[in-house]
């Protein structure tokens, strides 16, 4: 069988594959704009950007784009939240996936914009909600995704629940890495998925090399958890500085650049992830998702996206899904 093609309002993109906003700086212009060429849905993740940054890469995507369906992804938890969302407003941006925290204001922004406005959601109540405040679609992000997590459930045992709480688009998001996965959710009722670990080990991604190295070298036994200043545990791969934080023996942050709305300052999560982001790998956080032993190379985006469609069509015709 072909993939499904994915609407979510005003938008429709080819293929139903969100590629999850990855911060700070791992989906940038490169790999947003690549994931749209290719008929998915590529997302700039603006947290950790300044506005004037994060409408530099939405531009530089377009370009790359080739007339595809292109989204930004904002943390509501960081402080420059609303410039951000602004910015990206300004920018024509295709659609808006804010996590981390739950924005009243957002769906306003958006609306007045005419911006299908999707949040990710870890329960059937915070999704109920969200479509009474005018979400053109949901997220749901099981336990078992990559990045800051709301829920204990992981996302297969949470999507029935979610499907019965509304009746806009539900798209899965947690250890989805091949097309067979793909084929599996879809079946079980979602719209559309969302992937962040099988992207970041891209060529396009700006993860840096010893990054994509640590997601190939990784195993279950190399994931933790580490709780987040964000207020939110996070799931990443084991290094030296999460094993300082399971000690408790990490140092004192020494800059704050006030980054967060709210900061739990158990370490500065903005300083950690740019230092993973550009090859401090011992020092810095490596966010990955429950899959990532799963992953085995490093393809361009149009391989990985010809590879799940290839995937996905085995699966369904084999009758798997
Ligand atoms: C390195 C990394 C960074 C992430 N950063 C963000 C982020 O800034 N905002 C967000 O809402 N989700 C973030 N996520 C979550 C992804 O957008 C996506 O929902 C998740 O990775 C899906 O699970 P998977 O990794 O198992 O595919 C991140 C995930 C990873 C792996």
């Amino acid at each position: 069988m072909d993939m499904p093609s994915l609407t979510i309002g005003r938008v429709t993109s080819r293929l139903p594959i969100i590629q999850g906003g990855m911060a700070v700086r791992v989906s940038l212009a490169p790999l947003a704009g690549a994931v749209a060429r290719e008929g998915g849905i590529g997302i700039i993740a603006g947290s950790g950007l300044t506005p004037d940054e994060l409408r530099a890469e939405i531009r530089a995507a377009r370009a790359e784009a080739a007339g595809g369906v292109l989204g930004v992804n904002i943390m509501v938890a960081v402080r420059n939240f609303a410039e951000l969302v602004k910015a990206a407003i300004d920018e024509k941006i295709d659609l808006v996936i804010a996590g981390a925290g739950f924005s009243r204001d957002v769906f306003d922004w958006t609306r007045e914009a005419g911006i299908p406005m999707v949040p990710i959601v870890g329960s059937a109540r915070v999704a109920k909600l969200s479509e009474k405040f005018g979400a053109a679609a949901v997220v749901v992000e099981g336990n078992d995704a990559g990045g800051h997590l709301g829920t204990d459930l992981p996302v297969r045992e949470l999507l029935p629940s979610i499907l019965e709480a509304v009746s806009i688009p539900v798209i899965a998001a947690g250890n989805i890495i091949s097309g067979s996965d793909i084929a599996g959710v879809l079946a079980s009722g979602a719209a559309g998925v969302q992937m962040g670990t099988r992207f970041a080990a891209t060529v396009e991604s700006s993860a840096s090399d010893a990054f994509k190295q640590m997601y190939l070298d990784a195993t279950d036994e190399d994931i933790v958890l580490v709780d987040s200043p964000v207020g939110l545990p996070g799931r990443s791969l084991r290094s030296p500085l999460t094993e300082r934080l399971a000690a408790g023996v990490e140092p004192r942050i020494e800059r704050c650049i006030v980054c967060l709305k709210k900061c739990g300052k158990q370490f500065c999560i903005m300083d950690k992830l740019v230092k993973s982001q550009l090859g401090d790998v011992e020092d810095g956080l490596v966010f990955t998702g429950g899959g990532v032993a799963r992953v085995h190379d490093i393809p361009t985006v149009r391989e990985l996206m010809a590879r799940l469609v290839a995937e996905y069509g085995a699966a369904t015709e084999g009758g798997l899904a």
